[in-house]
C-alpha cells in the first residue's frame, strides 16, 4: 500500500523522508521516490527498495521540506515513470489513494496541452493543480489544492510542494488515511504515525475533506469550506513495532478490520448504479465476444479456489454460463477439454502461484482466452494472461488470507454482472439491485466488525476442540469451505467444509458432542434446507454455531449460538459470513497461542509445485 511522508524544519529533510520512508516498508511497496524544494524542486525515484532510493541520492542532496512515498502499483507497472512524487512544471505531489475519475480528467488536461509521462492517476493532481493555479492567479497553493478537491472523485491523501510558496507543504484528505506529526525541530506528515514516531509522540489525525499547511513555524488545519479549525493532539503511546500493526496485535487482524475499505476501493470507479451496469474494461472482452462464450474454467489454488468456487454460481446464475472450477495443481496435469470458445480466468492474490502460472499457461496453449484476478501489478500472472482484473485490497502480510478474498469476490461479481448484463440475462434493474447491495458491504462488514466480541466469545467457548464441521449450501457451501481453511491454517484444529447436502453421505458418521458444526444459514433459497440439515447434526448431538442474518427471529429455536450478519442480498452474503469466520479463526487461533501471522508449514507466495 503506497505510503506518504512530509517533512519541513530546521534538520536535514533527506535523512528525514528516507528515515521515515524505511518505517513504511512494511506497508509493501515496489518503488520510492523523495523531491525537496531548494529553490526549485529535486527529484529522485526508483524501482525497489529504499536503499536503491539511496544509493542514487547524491551526497550533497539536502534541504529543510520535502515529501517522500513508496508506491505500491495501482495504476501503471512498477516503473520508475510511475513512481512518485510526479511533477507539474513548479509542483510537485505524493499521493495515497485512487483518483476514480482520472481518465476523464487525464482528457481534459490533454486537451488543455499537458503531457503525460507516467500511467499513474497521480499525476492528474499535479496537472490539475498546475493548471488551476494558472487559470486562477490569485489562488494560493491551499486555495488551489481545496479547488482540485472538488473535481477528485476517489480516496487520497495528498503532500504537495510548490517553488512559489516554498516554505511549506499542503496536504488533504479524504477516505486514505493522514496523520501530522508536531516535533521540537520541525512538523511531519504521514500516512501512518510509524513513519515519525522516532521524532515525536505528539500527532494529529486529519479528518475526511480537510486541509493541513505545515511550515517550519507551525501547522495550520482547514475544512473544505477554508475556514481554519482546531484539531485534538494524541499522545502516541503505542512503540514502532505496535505502530506498525496500527495497534493491532496480529498483522492478520489489522488486514481483517481494513476490509470494508479494501472492498471499496476494489469496486471503486467500476460502478454505475445510476444506469445499472458495471464498467469492466480491463476485461478486454467486446460485447460480441462475451455473448458467444461458452464456458469459464476458473483455475486457482487454497483460497483464492474458494473464490473461484463462489465464482462458479455467480457466473452460472448471473450470467447464465457453464463453469468449472479447477484446483490448478490438478488442472496442469490433467487432460482437459478446452477449446477457443472457454474463457480462463486465473485466481491468485499473488500473481506467483507456480501451479496456477503452469496450469494457465497450458490452458493457452489451448487457445483459450485468459484473465487473471490478482492483487498485486506486475506480478507474473499479468504478463500470462490477456487481461488482469486487480484487486485494491493492499499488500496483505498475514499468511492467512482475508481482506484478498473478500476483494476476489468483488470481482467477481462485478464480472458475473457484467457478463449477465451483455448477455441479456440480467435486465439493469436486476443489475442494480445487486450494485446497491455491494454498495453497502463496506459499512455493513463494519457492522460485523463492531461485533467482534460475541465471535470472540464463541470461539474462545470451543477453542480446546479437536474438530470443526461447517456446512452450507450454494455459495455458501464454497464460503463454508473459506472458514474450515482459515481455522486449519492457523489455530492447527482439524476442520472440513461440506456442502450441507452431503454430510449424510459419510462425514455425519463423525458428527458427535464433540464436533462443533457452524451452519451458515443466511437468508436465501437454501435456508430451509440447511435448517434441516442443522436438525440432522443436533439429532446426533452436536452444537451449531450458525451465522444468521439479523431479522432472522426463528434461527435461535435451532441452534446453540448464533452470530449475525446484516441483511443483504443473498449472492453478496459470502463476503460478510467470510469476515465472522476469519474472525472466529483468529481468535480461535489466539486463545490456543498459535502463531497466527506466520502459521507452521506454510507460506504467503508458493512459488515451487
Ligand atoms: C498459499 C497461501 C494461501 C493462498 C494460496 C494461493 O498457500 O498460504 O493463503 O490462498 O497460497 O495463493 P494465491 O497467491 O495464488 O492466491
Amino acid at each position: 500500500m503506497c505510503g506518504i511522508v512530509g517533512y519541513v524544519g530546521t534538520e536535514n529533510a533527506v535523512d528525514i523522508i528516507i528515515s521515515s520512508l524505511k518505517k513504511l516498508e512494511y506497508r509493501g511497496y515496489d518503488s520510492a521516490g523523495i523531491t525537496v524544494l531548494n529553490q526549485k524542486l529535486e527529484t529522485y525515484k526508483t524501482v525497489g527498495k529504499i536503499a536503491d532510493l539511496e544509493k542514487i541520492i547524491p551526497a550533497n542532496f539536502t534541504g529543510h521540506i520535502g515529501i517522500g512515498h513508496t508506491r505500491w502499483a495501482t495504476h501503471g507497472k512498477p516503473e520508475t515513470r510511475n513512481a512518485h512524487p510526479h511533477l507539474s512544471s513548479n509542483i510537485a505531489v505524493v499521493h495515497n489513494g485512487i483518483i476514480e475519475n482520472y481518465m476523464k480528467l487525464k482528457e481534459k488536461l490533454i486537451s488543455q496541452g499537458y503531457e503525460f509521462l507516467s500511467d499513474t492517476d497521480t499525476e492528474v493532481i499535479a496537472h490539475l493543480l498546475h493548471s488551476t493555479i494558472k487559470n486562477n492567479t490569485q489562488f494560493s497553493l491551499l486555495d488551489a489544492v481545496r479547488h482540485v478537491m472538488n473535481e477528485m472523485e476517489g480516496s487520497y491523501a495528498i503532500a504537495v510542494l510548490y517553488t512559489a510558496e516554498p516554505d511549506h507543504i499542503v496536504l488533504a484528505r479524504k477516505d486514505s488515511p493522514l496523520v501530522i506529526g508536531l516535533g521540537n525541530n520541525g512538523f511531519f506528515a504521514a500516512s501512518d504515525v510509524t513513519a515519525f514516531l522516532r521524532y515525536t509522540k505528539n500527532a494529529v489525525y486529519v479528518n475526511d475533506k480537510e486541509l493541513v499547511l505545515i511550515s517550519p513555524t507551525g501547522v495550520e488545519f482547514y475544512n473544505n469550506d477554508g475556514q481554519q479549525i482546531e484539531k485534538k493532539v494524541d499522545i502516541i503511546e503505542w512503540d514502532e513495532e505496535a505502530a506498525e500493526k496500527a495497534g493491532y496485535e496480529h498483522f492478520m487482524l489489522k488486514e481483517i478490520h481494513e476490509q470494508s475499505a479494501s472492498i471499496q476501493d476494489t469496486y471503486a470507479g467500476k460502478i454505475s448504479e445510476l444506469e445499472g451496469r458495471v464498467i469492466l474494461d480491463e476485461l478486454k472482452m467486446s460485447d460480441d465476444q462475451l455473448k458467444n462464450l461458452q464456458r469459464i474454467t476458473i483455475i486457482a489454488c487454497g483460497t483464492s479456489w474458494n473464490a473461484g468456487c463462489v465464482g462458479k454460481y455467480l457466473f452460472e446464475s448471473l450470467a447464465g454460463i457453464h463453469t468449472d472450477i479447477e484446483t490448478a495443481s490438478e488442472f496442469r496435469y490433467g487432460d482437459p477439454v478446452l477449446c477457443g470458445q472457454v474463457f480462463t480466468l486465473a485466481i491468485t492474490q499473488s500473481g506467483e502461484t507456480a501451479d496456477t502460472l503452469a496450469a494457465i499457461r497450458s490452458s493457452k496453449a489451448y487457445g483459450c482466452k485468459a484473465a487473471a484476478i490478482t492483487n498485486v501489478v506486475g506480478s507474473s500472472i499479468t504478463r500470462e494472461t490477456d487481461s488482469v482484473l486487480f484487486t485494491r485490497a493492499g499488500p496483505e502480510i498475514g499468511v492467512a488470507a482475508t481482506k484478498t478474498f473478500t476483494a476476489q469476490l468483488i470481482i467477481l461479481y462485478l464480472m458475473a454482472i457484467h457478463m449477465g448484463t451483455v448477455r441479456g440475462r440480467l435486465t439493469p434493474e436486476n443489475a442494480r439491485d445487486i450494485l446497491v447491495g455491494i454498495k453497502q458491504l463496506p459499512g455493513q462488514v463494519q457492522k460485523v466488525l463492531n461485533n467482534k466480541n460475541i465471535i470472540k466469545e464463541c470461539a474462545e467457548h470451543y477453542a480446546k476442540v479437536q474438530d470443526y464441521f461447517f456446512i452450507g449450501r450454494h455459495v455458501n457451501y464454497p464460503v463454508s469451505l473459506e472458514g474450515a481453511l482459515k481455522l486449519k491454517e492457523i489455530s492447527y484444529i482439524h476442520a472440513e467444509g461440506y456442502a450441507a447436502g452431503e454430510l449424510k453421505h459419510g462425514p455425519l458418521a463423525l458428527i458427535s458432542s464433540e464436533t462443533p458444526v457452524v451452519a451458515i444459514a443466511t437468508k436465501g433459497h437454501t435456508y430451509e434446507k440447511v435448517l434441516s440439515n442443522i436438525k440432522e447434526v443436533k439429532a446426533r448431538g452436536a452444537e451449531v454455531i450458525a451465522i444468521a442474518n439479523q431479522s432472522d427471529t426463528e434461527i435461535n429455536k435451532y441452534v446453540d449460538m448464533v452470530l449475525r450478519i446484516p441483511d443483504c442480498h443473498e449472492l453478496l452474503s459470502p463476503v460478510l459470513s467470510s469476515v465472522v469466520l476469519q474472525l472466529l479463526a483468529y481468535y480461535t487461533a489466539y486463545a490456543r497461542g498459535c502463531s497466527i501471522d506466520k502459521p507452521r508449514n506454510l507460506a504467503k507466495s508458493v512459488t515451487v509445485e
